[in-house]
């Protein structure tokens, strides 16, 4: 039984839409996968391809996902079956599924820090702490990093994860209304606590210079395709888009709101403490001269961690400001998490009207299962060199599939069935209905040709760059044959059991029902 409007649930106000949809944008992805990759990619070099990315495609596919759930006030599966049938609805549940495995994923680094905001009251500061599991010396390795693969490698990360599914769960219990009342109090309250570490990193001795480093464009990296492709998948990811996500929480707005407005309200909010949570991040880590090197993770989990470790002020101020640092990532993280949840229940809802408690029963069950795999302690690399436990290793192959491939091929997708199939200037139209700022046909021109072809470009160099060096940077010959031999499958099969199973899945979901 299909849902009316009414019973789907309305946000209460245009602050409460901005509100949620801001907080879904905000998340991990702007404190430390931000700041992580600029600093890969020559930090200042980064912003122009990232602005660039940001107007020519982040922007407009956000209007796009805004217009979708404006012209059908449904979630994304019955929105693209309107748009083009069986197959659009096809490709509306792969998106929706794919952004389920995201979610455990997401979930999972929920967890940890969780684990290291426990740890930030006191463990996580002692000068060196044993890692008795991986038979290494007392102090072998600087804490916070030891402190952090201890905690991996033991079973606590399982409880955080439940705890986290179990919040998700709380916060989406009644949809818009509960969603909205969380993010009224999550969302100012991470700008608050954003601020607060600015202000101290730039009031730091030296401070300012790390915010140089953030602005000293090497602009011989430009000239480089993983440069734009990290900056585009970074605006997919940070603004929440292609996983039908926005088009849920814009379904959930009076038909005749202005989206195009909305838009960029999101979007440059978004960007906007994105930038500014990059000052913050490049003013301690220059200050404390720890430079991240190494992947995202270890930026969020160790290295920012050894620059709060370091602030004047005694072992209060360490405590507070690594709590702080902490408590942020998770309401951050929430905020962000839920969209993801009430994406696929309102999906699952408008297709089989099965009740709302029901729905988020079965996906907290599952979803908490698929976040524990993620979570699992087992260790797979004792040098530690890399990865080291089980659930490490498949967290990082899953964001190689997910940053170089998932986010840009969905939104490839969405934006070929709108563009050809349903027609840009059809969804032109609904947003112009209703917007003071009127999209031109460049509008029609950017969602057809200009941002297909661009991914399509993307897309194919980084398969011939995997083809080249072997699946996820591993050899097509390399030596299978010692005791970790079945991780080194790890990174083929994943892409098999994540893209095969969320297709068949999908698959599934079409075939069964119908909507109205
Ligand atoms: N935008 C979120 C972040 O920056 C992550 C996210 C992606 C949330 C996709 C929902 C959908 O962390």
């Amino acid at each position: 039984m299909p849902q009316d409007s009414a019973s789907r649930g309305q946000w209460k106000s245009r602050i409460g839409f901005i509100l949620a949809a801001s907080g879904s944008a905000i998340g991990l992805g702007n404190i430390v996968f931000f700041s992580a990759n600029a600093y890969q990619f020559g930090g200042g070099a980064f912003y122009f391809p990232y602005l660039i990315g940001l107007f020519a495609i982040g922007i407009p596919v956000m209007a796009l996902e805004f217009g979708l759930g404006a012209f059908s006030g449904r979630a994304f599966p019955e929105t693209m079956f309107r748009i083009a049938g069986k197959k659009g609805e096809w490709a509306g549940w792969w998106a929706i599924l794919n952004a389920g495995f995201i979610t455990m994923w997401y979930i999972t680094i929920l967890g940890w820090v969780i684990g290291m905001l426990v740890g930030s009251f006191g463990a996580l500061w002692e000068p060196s702490v044993a890692v008795p599991a991986f038979g290494m010396e007392s102090g072998a390795l600087g804490n916070p990093h030891a402190f952090f693969f201890r905690m991996l490698s033991s079973w606590w990360p399982v409880i955080f994860v439940v705890v986290i599914w179990i919040l998700n769960v709380i916060i989406c219990r009644r949809g818009a209304e509960t969603i909205e009342q969380a993010t009224r109090v999550f969302v100012p309250l991470m700008w608050a606590f954003m601020l607060i570490l600015i202000v101290r990193g730039l009031t730091l001795p030296n401070g300012f210079q790390g915010v140089l480093l953030l602005f000293s464009p090497d602009f011989s990296v430009m000239a480089d395709p993983s440069v734009w492709k990290g900056a585009f998948s970074q605006i997919f990811f940070t603004l929440s888009l292609g996983f039908g996500v926005m088009t849920a929480y814009a379904s959930y707005l009076p038909k005749n709101s202005d989206h195009t407005n909305n838009a960029y309200v999101t979007s440059l909010l978004n960007c906007g403490f994105e930038y500014i949570a990059g000052l913050a991040v490049f003013s301690l880590l220059f200050v404390f001269a720890v430079v991240p090197q190494a992947s995202t993770l270890s930026m969020m989990f160790f290295i920012l961690p050894q620059g709060i470790a370091q602030l004047p002020g005694g072992a209060g101020a360490v405590a507070g400001f690594g709590a702080l640092f902490f408590i942020l990532l998770i309401i951050a993280g929430l905020t962000s998490s839920v969209s993801l949840v009430e994406a696929l229940t309102s999906s699952i809802r408008d297709k089989f009207g099965v009740s709302r408690k029901k729905v988020l029963a079965y996906t907290g069950v599952v979803g908490a299962l698929g976040s524990i795999i993620f979570a699992l302690p087992m260790v797979v690399n004792p040098s530690l060199s890399d990865d080291g436990t089980m659930g490490l290793t498949l967290t990082d192959i899953m964001s190689h599939w997910n940053f170089d491939y998932g986010l840009l091929l969905v939104g490839l997708v969405e934006c070929v069935l709108v563009g050809w199939v349903m027609g840009a200037d059809k969804i032109r139209v609904v947003l112009n209905a209703n917007s003071k700022m009127k999209l031109g046909p460049w509008f029609d021109f950017l969602i057809k040709w200009a941002i297909p072809a661009v991914l399509i470009f993307l897309i194919g160099w980084d398969i011939t760059n995997e083809i080249r060096n072997g699946v996820y940077g591993m050899p097509f010959n390399a030596n299978y044959a010692d005791k970790y031999s079945l991780m080194k499958l790890a990174p083929a099969l994943s892409i098999v059991v994540w893209l095969g199973g969320s297709a068949v899945a999908a698959a599934i979901f079409t075939r069964k029902g119908s909507y109205k």
